[in-house]
């Protein structure tokens, strides 16, 4: 039998992390959950996070899901050690990616756009302790960005205006590498790039995160074999989203 994969987020940042685990994994199959109807996570109290990821993760557990990503930076960085700790099943996690970050800037000077969540998570700021010393990092909370990936505006003006706005301190810093901290921001990187002068580098672990699901499905002998058949399913816990726009798949309703 074909055990899916589980992703969840609080919405459709987490299909960014879909391509790359996909071209990787051809045979898995995906059973993805979106929290429409607790989005965004980035600003809400830890607990509420870890309440919604625990009621997310037992649904994904009753879906049968045989590994667990869980496909937000704001989620991971507050509370993956306490899922791992409450569920068996093995998690994945995504965080802003500081340390490929520390090895390419050239001029030491690395913005990082996530989420408030992320930003004030002890995760994070143990990963800056471990990996960017010496470097220069230019956290930027990217407030009010998720809402606009979700509301179908990643190319509006107004976008591009608040887009300007939070990666400006970071031109003026002089950074040549961002870090996108957020699985939404993925699905704004022309109008980033259209902003950031050329040269800067922009780091987005997608394939890292792919990586790293093939390693543990592998160690714990879980692979899909060539025979499988392959299923997707997406689901959202709001009868109204844009999921759909964005999975090229039918979603369903999932009051939870
Ligand atoms: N996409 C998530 C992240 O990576 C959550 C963003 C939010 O809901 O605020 O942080």
């Amino acid at each position: 039998m074909n055990r899916p994969i589980g992703f969840f987020d609080s919405g459709i940042g987490g299909v960014s992390l879909l391509p790359a685990a996909e071209a990787l994994l051809p045979f898995e199959s995906i059973c993805y959950i979106a929290d429409h109807a607790y989005s965004p996570y980035g600003e809400k109290p830890l607990n509420v996070v870890l309440n919604r990821a625990r009621v997310i993760t037992e649904k994904l557990l009753q879906f049968n899901c045989k590994l667990i990503v869980l496909a937000c930076n704001t989620a991971t960085t507050q509370i993956i050690d306490q899922l791992r700790a409450e569920f068996p099943v093995s998690f994945v996690g995504i965080e802003p990616a500081i340390k490929p970050a520390a090895i390419a800037t050239k001029t030491g000077k690395v913005g990082v756009l996530a989420t408030k969540g992320t930003l004030e998570s002890e995760l994070f700021h143990q990963s800056v302790t471990e990996h960017g010393s010496g470097i220069d990092i230019v956290p930027q909370i990217g407030k009010g960005l998720v809402t606009c990936v979700e509301g179908g505006k990643r190319e509006d003006q107004a976008t591009k205006e608040l887009l300007k706005s939070h990666l400006a301190p970071m031109i003026d810093k002089g950074i040549d590498t961002l870090v996108l901290g957020c699985t939404h921001y993925p699905f704004l990187i022309k109008t980033i790039r259209q902003i950031l002068p050329t040269g800067v580098t922009i780091i987005d672990n997608s394939q890292a995160i792919a990586n790293q699901i093939q390693r543990l499905l592998e160690k714990e002998k879980k692979l899909a074999g060539k025979d499988s058949v392959k299923k997707r399913q997406f689901y959202s816990t709001q009868k109204e989203n844009n999921l759909g726009l964005f999975t090229s798949a039918p979603v369903e309703y999932l009051p939870l």
